[in-house]
């Protein structure tokens, strides 16, 4: 490269640079702005999948759910903005390690093989696995599950005791929990193994499809946070012990699973 094409290839490279900095700075001031406060706040991202509700999808282009309104409800707490970053299950884990004001919220069952990787706050809500089938499957109960294929979200809790149970060879991971419901539907699985709040709403949603009785696993869901940040996980058990002292976790989890 000579030099002249070398310092406009710079000077280029310069001017691109200063201009995706133009775009993010404005941006920055536009959610500033948005809170009507002069100072510049934290900002507390929550990164999640939200493929999962109640806890977490679409409605439009907004990401609403449990876990967004009670992250929200937690950032308010702590006086910080707050951002919800989508992305794959199996990606949550390392994006919170990778960031100090970042936390895991997505459904996510404490479990003790994440602990070693993350560090959980107390829990807000319970969680239980169980097993969608077509209505017309043979498959009754659990048992029935052996030498049958079984869909998954890949890396989430169903997919570990699935594939624990009743081996890799019979499990197929989707990257996202709709995904499962369609491969059921689509008769590429036989059953789907996920958590009981997004199973309720697929199935209602789906009238060839049925939930077995009896239950797979029980387990805690929980925040997660980069190992050893003690400092952002202290802030959060606390807002966490106020928001459910004072009713409003409840109320959010009230609002979108209304007791039958
Ligand atoms: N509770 C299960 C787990 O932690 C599934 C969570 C899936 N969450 C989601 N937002 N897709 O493994």
């Amino acid at each position: 490269m000579n030099k002249f094409f070398k310092s406009t290839v710079c000077a280029v490279a310069a001017v691109a640079m200063m201009a995706a900095c133009f775009a993010g700075c404005s941006k920055k001031d536009d959610t500033a702005a948005d809170t009507s406060s002069s100072e510049q706040k934290e900002v507390l991202i929550m990164a999640t999948n939200a493929t999962f509700p109640p806890y977490e999808y679409y409605d439009g282009e907004d990401i609403v759910g449990i876990d967004a309104e009670i992250g929200k409800a937690i950032a308010d707490k702590l006086g910080m903005d707050f951002k919800i970053e989508d992305m794959e299950f199996n990606s949550i884990i390392s994006y919170v390690n990778s960031g100090d004001n970042v936390m895991g919220m997505a459904g996510m069952t404490v479990s003790e093989d994440r602990k070693l990787q993350v560090d959980f706050s107390s829990s807000y809500a319970n969680g239980v696995q169980v097993v969608i089938v077509k209505k017309d499957s043979d498959i009754k109960t659990v048992d029935d599950l052996a030498g049958k294929k079984i869909g998954v979200q890949l890396s989430t809790t169903g997919d570990i005791y699935a594939t624990d149970d009743f081996g890799a060879e019979m499990v197929t991971q989707y990257n996202k929990a709709t995904d499962c419901v369609l491969g059921l539907k689509n008769g590429d699985v036989d059953a789907v193994i996920i958590d009981n709040a997004p199973a309720q709403t697929f199935v209602a949603e789906n009238d060839t499809l049925k939930l077995l009785e009896t239950e797979y696993a029980n387990e805690d869901y929980a925040i997660c946070v980069k190992k050893g940040n003690t400092q952002l996980l202290d802030k959060i058990n606390g807002a966490l012990s106020e928001l459910t002292a004072d009713g409003t976790v409840k109320k959010i989890i009230d609002k979108y699973i209304p007791a039958k």
